[in-house]
This record gives C-alpha cells, sequence and structure tokens, in this order.
C-alpha cells in the first residue's frame, strides 16, 4: 500500500498546556460557559486543533462543490490543509495539500478543475489520487516514486455530503450515525443539487462561541428575519415557553402535526434523534415544521425555488434539520439546502462559510432568484456574527465569569459537555 494514509504523529501539546488544560477541563463547571482561556488562549486552540479537528470527522463540501470529475476545493482546517478532488468513479480522494517533496502547497487556488496535480515549486506531479507520476531528476539519479504519493486522509460521503478525518484511526461510530441520518438526508438527492452561493465570513470569535450560538434560539428574538419561518420556540417545552411566545408555540405544535401526518404519507422519517454528547459521532436530526406555508426560509413560508430537489413530491415539508458535532449544522427544505461549517482560524476568528444548493436544473433568474434565496440566512449570519464578536469581546475581559446556560439552551451543554469530553480523552 503506498497512499499512505493520515500517520500517526505525537501530541504537541506542551506539557505547560497539557497541565493546565487539564485543570481548568477537571474544574469544568457542568450547565456553566467555559472559563475564559477556553475562547482566547492560543495554546488551548492549538490544542483543540490536535484533540477535536485532528481526531473527528470534519464537515468540509459538499459533492455539489466538485461536480465534475477532475474538480476540486481545497481548505485549511487548524494546521491541515486538504484537497478534495472529484474523481472519475464520482468518488472523493482527499489528499493533504502538502507536496512530498519540501511540502509546498500543491493546489493553491481555492476551487477549480485538475487532470494531474502539479506542484508549482519543483513541478513534481501527481495523479488525481496522489500517485507521484513525475519528478525531475538527474540522468542517473532516481528515486522510488512509490514512496513519496500525496498522504491521504480518510473521507466519506454520506448524503452528497464529504467528510474527512485526520486521525490515524477516525471514530469508529461515523458509520452507525451516518446510517441513522442517511434515510433523512437521502431524499432530498444533495447529489444533484448545485451551489447557488456560497459565503465566507470570518467572525471575530472562538469557533466554540460559534457553535454555543447556534446551539440556541434564546436569542431568536435578534433573527427578525428568519423569525418569520422558523418558529422561534425551537429548543422551548411546553413547561419553558415564556408567555409571550405561547401563541407562536400553538401554531408550531398544530404545524408539526401536519407535517408529521405529510411526512407518514410520503415515507420521509421525522422523530428527532438527539445524540449530541452521548456519542463520539455526536448529533442530531429532526424534520421540523416551518411557520406560514410552511416551505423555505422567506419571509411568507413560501418556496424560493421552483425546482424540488430529489424524488420530493410537496414543498411543504418542513425542515430537516441536522447538528453535527464538533463544527457544522444543516437545514434541508423542500426547495433548497443550505450547509453550514465552522472553520477556526485561531484562538479569535472563526471561518463562517455557508453554501446554499438548489436542484441541478434550477435556473437563476426563472427558478430563483439570488436575493431572494440568500436573504433570510444572509441576515441571520450578520446577526450572529454580532452576537459572537460580542461574546468574544466579553471573554477577554478581566471581569469575564462563567455564566450558566438557560434550559432552552440545553443544546449548548450538550456541545460543551462533548467537547470536555474528547478533550479530556484526548489529553488522557
Ligand atoms: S516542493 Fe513540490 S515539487 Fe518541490
Ligand atoms: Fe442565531
Amino acid at each position: 500500500m503506498t497512499l499512505t494514509a493520515n500517520p500517526r504523529t505525537p501530541s504537541r501539546i506542551s506539557r505547560e498546556t497539557h497541565a493546565h488544560l487539564s485543570e481548568l477541563l477537571g474544574r469544568r463547571r457542568p450547565g456553566y460557559s467555559l472559563e475564559a482561556p477556553f475562547y482566547t488562549d492560543p495554546g488551548v486552540f492549538d490544542a483543540d486543533m490536535e484533540a477535536i479537528f485532528g481526531q473527528q470527522w470534519i464537515f468540509a463540501a459538499s459533492l455539489a462543490e466538485v461536480p465534475e470529475p477532475g474538480d476540486y476545493v481545497t481548505l485549511d482546517i487548524g494546521p491541515y490543509a486538504i484537497a478534495l478532488v472529484r474523481t472519475d468513479d464520482g468518488g472523493v480522494n482527499a489528499l493533504h495539500n502538502v507536496c512530498r517533496h519540501r511540502g509546498a502547497r500543491v493546489l493553491t487556488e481555492a476551487r477549480g478543475s485538475t487532470g494531474n496535480l502539479v506542484c508549482g515549486y519543483h513541478s513534481w506531479t501527481y495523479s488525481p489520487d496522489g500517485q507521484l507520476l513525475h519528478a525531475a531528476s538527474a540522468p542517473g539519479e532516481k528515486i522510488d516514486k512509490a514512496c513519496f504519493a500525496l498522504r491521504r486522509a480518510h473521507c466519506r460521503v454520506v448524503a452528497g455530503l464529504i467528510f474527512v478525518c485526520f486521525a490515524a484511526e477516525p471514530p469508529a461510530d461515523f458509520d452507525a450515525m451516518s446510517q441513522i441520518i442517511e434515510p433523512y438526508l437521502a431524499p432530498h438527492d444533495l447529489g444533484a443539487t448545485k451551489v447557488a452561493y456560497q459565503q465566507n465570513i470570518v467572525e471575530e470569535g472562538n469557533w466554540k462561541l460559534v457553535m454555543e450560538n447556534n446551539r440556541e434560539c434564546y436569542h431568536c428574538d435578534g433573527h427578525p428575519e428568519l423569525a418569520c419561518s422558523l418558529f422561534p420556540t425551537w429548543g422551548l417545552t411546553e413547561a419553558t415557553v415564556p408567555p409571550h411566545l405561547e401563541a407562536v408555540w400553538q401554531r408550531n405544535t398544530q404545524a408539526q402535526q401536519d407535517l408529521e401526518y405529510r411526512c407518514e404519507r410520503y415515507g420521509l422519517p421525522h422523530a428527532v434523534i438527539e445524540q449530541l454528547d452521548t456519542r463520539v459521532a455526536g448529533f442530531r436530526i429532526s424534520r421540523e415544521a416551518l411557520d406560514g406555508d410552511g416551505e423555505s426560509f422567506s419571509e411568507s413560508g413560501r418556496r424560493l425555488s421552483k425546482k424540488l430537489l430529489g424524488d420530493l413530491r410537496d414543498f411543504r415539508l418542513g425542515r430537516c434539520s441536522l447538528h453535527l458535532q464538533p463544527n457544522s449544522w444543516f437545514h434541508l427544505l423542500g426547495d433548497h439546502a443550505i450547509t453550514f461549517a465552522a472553520i477556526p482560524l485561531n484562538a479569535h476568528q472563526t471561518l463562517v462559510r455557508t453554501t446554499w444548493l438548489v436542484a441541478d436544473d434550477a435556473v437563476e433568474g426563472v427558478d430563483y432568484t439570488l436575493d431572494e434565496l440568500t436573504h433570510v440566512w444572509k441576515q441571520t449570519n450578520l446577526q450572529d456574527q454580532n452576537f459572537v464578536e460580542m461574546c468574544q469581546r466579553g471573554a477577554a475581559s478581566p471581569a469575564y465569569a462563567q455564566g450558566p446556560y438557560m434550559a432552552s439552551e440545553y443544546q449548548v451543554e450538550m456541545f460543551i459537555g462533548w467537547y470536555v469530553q474528547r478533550m479530556q480523552e484526548h489529553l488522557a
């Protein structure tokens, strides 16, 4: 086997950081936000990259971003540089984008299309699956090409979503999790979608603050556009609904009943499955009603693209929503889908990548307009960016102290609980 998979690498966490982090994790107060160094300390950030992003399955892109053989996207995830190359047989090669000669980036663009991969430094040339094909040499000089293939990361495609893992041995329960979520996602056929729009925002906030913000709707009064369609009662129970949301709660309950009736008729799974902190491949999946017309993220809840995704026969299917640890979330609707990934850049900055997918035969200007399709989540992302950045500034203050997560923020607690478990396992 010449295609070297992720090598087992020694930990780069310094002795001091290890001791400091072990102490911080050991005294974590359940139900409360983390201590400030988790959001601000470069040493903790490096440990996050090793223990979380270097070990877990990470959502990297969707097949729609590499639709044709030879298409590729590159992505930096912490210290890792990865290239995802679509293969002739429809699969994906995940290659470490690090030349085996002297380490230069082989593919330097964010995306493109290529046959063989040629390093721009000394022109070492690799096949799309990473085999070294050519290295210029002097007469009589020989290298064993079989020993210098590009290293590969582990890669899985689940219902059109591409995941990578940089660990020598990936967490074993990802496949079991995939089997649970695939029946929810498959009817939307993300493999037959195209990218309508992709937005990259660099938020001035630690990646965990981005995730915490994503896992609660306690702040949803701050999302007036989104709250037209996404019921702002998300995360509440009958016992915890505040008086000002009681009418919304009633409407949501009725809409959910109607939705479940339609799901039964179409054979679409809709049960909530929540295993966010009880397994390594932590996830939550559900199909939840939308307000108004119940079809899409618009002011009226009406569809934003005229073309249904996949095999669906009805626009009024609410949102199939998926949350994955550590860094992604998804909404799949009848008319479009949106993928979100939080890619850490450093202790205080995170790239939030949002990608809108529509049916591959939908025509811009005829079946959808970009302004209408993207309006609600563009606004929502900017509002969320502001919330995250407010917290990051607070975490940097000497006056910051851990605060309690409220009942409707239980998924934030699950995210942090999951994070603490993974970090402790790695440090052990
Ligand atoms: S570093 Fe890539 S060919 Fe030299
Ligand atoms: Fe939000």
